[in-house]
């Protein structure tokens, strides 16, 4: 059997996953995987994207890095769309712009405004990027069963970290004036954070008849400081695969 070109893994492999947890990072795929399933067994690792494979009760899910941003999300999830997954969950850190919303915390998005270009190559800026309903409502029930702290609201997803996030920390330390007091303007018109890919993720699941949903740990407060602390992304990791593993049984039962 051929495998697909970027993911380089084929259908026979997936054993009829219907459901895809989407980092961007290769590595916390191992931690997602093992943390659903110790038995889950690395299936590729080309370029950015690594894919395990892991049962949970009858059903197999995979797990697949996406990389940064818009771009490689979206061949990621063409992919896997095509190999047969229908769900996506993504799982991402993310930088928080509202004050109430402290390292740790998570975001769970409901909708991206779309700072980001690869979604306009599947739908007119017009469509919106939001979640699937559906597994929004899993994520909220299971975030708070896990009384864990959260936030439920729009996400400004950009296709780049330093100037469409309004970073002045930067090499040139410049931010072209499209992008200068933004993130006072997202603030004012109550977003709650910044991230990179769910803008992307929201529209070509929306656009393709696909379902998705957005969880993101709070490894900045952007209120605070520009620059993220490595130390802080583990705990974050911690409490948004915490909220994977306790949601995953009810999003494949969608
Ligand atoms: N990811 C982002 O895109 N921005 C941040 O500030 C942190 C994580």
């Amino acid at each position: 059997m051929v495998n697909i070109y970027h993911l380089n893994i084929n259908k026979k492999q997936i054993k009829n996953a219907k459901l895809a947890i989407i980092p961007g990072d290769p590595a916390r795929v191992p931690k997602i995987a093992l943390a659903l399933d110790r038995n889950s067994v690395e299936l590729a690792f080309n370029r950015e994207y690594r894919t395990y494979l892991s049962k949970v009760g009858n059903a197999y899910i995979l797990t697949t890095s996406t990389g940064i941003g818009g771009p490689s999300a979206t061949i990621a999830i063409e992919e896997l769309a095509y190999l047969g997954v229908e769900k996506f969950l993504r799982v991402g850190t993310t930088g928080s712009i509202q004050k109430g919303l402290k390292v740790g915390d998570i975001v769970i998005t409901t909708a991206a405004v779309r700072l980001d270009g690869a979604s306009a190559h599947y739908a007119p800026l017009e469509y919106p990027a939001v979640a699937d309903f559906y597994i929004t409502r899993v994520l909220v029930d299971t975030a708070e069963k896990l009384k864990l702290n959260f936030k439920v609201g729009i996400t400004a997803s950009s296709d780049t970290f330093y100037p469409g996030q309004e970073r002045y920390d930067s090499f040139s330390g410049y931010v072209i004036r499209r992008f200068q007091g933004s993130m006072k303007e997202w603030q004012k018109l109550n977003v709650l954070n910044y991230e990179m890919e769910s803008s992307a993720v929201f529209t070509i699941c929306s656009a393709l008849g696909l379902k998705a949903g957005c969880v993101a740990g709070v490894v900045v407060n952007r209120t605070d400081a520009e620059r993220i602390d490595h130390f802080v992304v583990s705990r974050c990791e911690e409490n948004t695969i915490n909220l994977v593993k306790e949601s995953v049984t009810k999003i494949l039962a969608l």
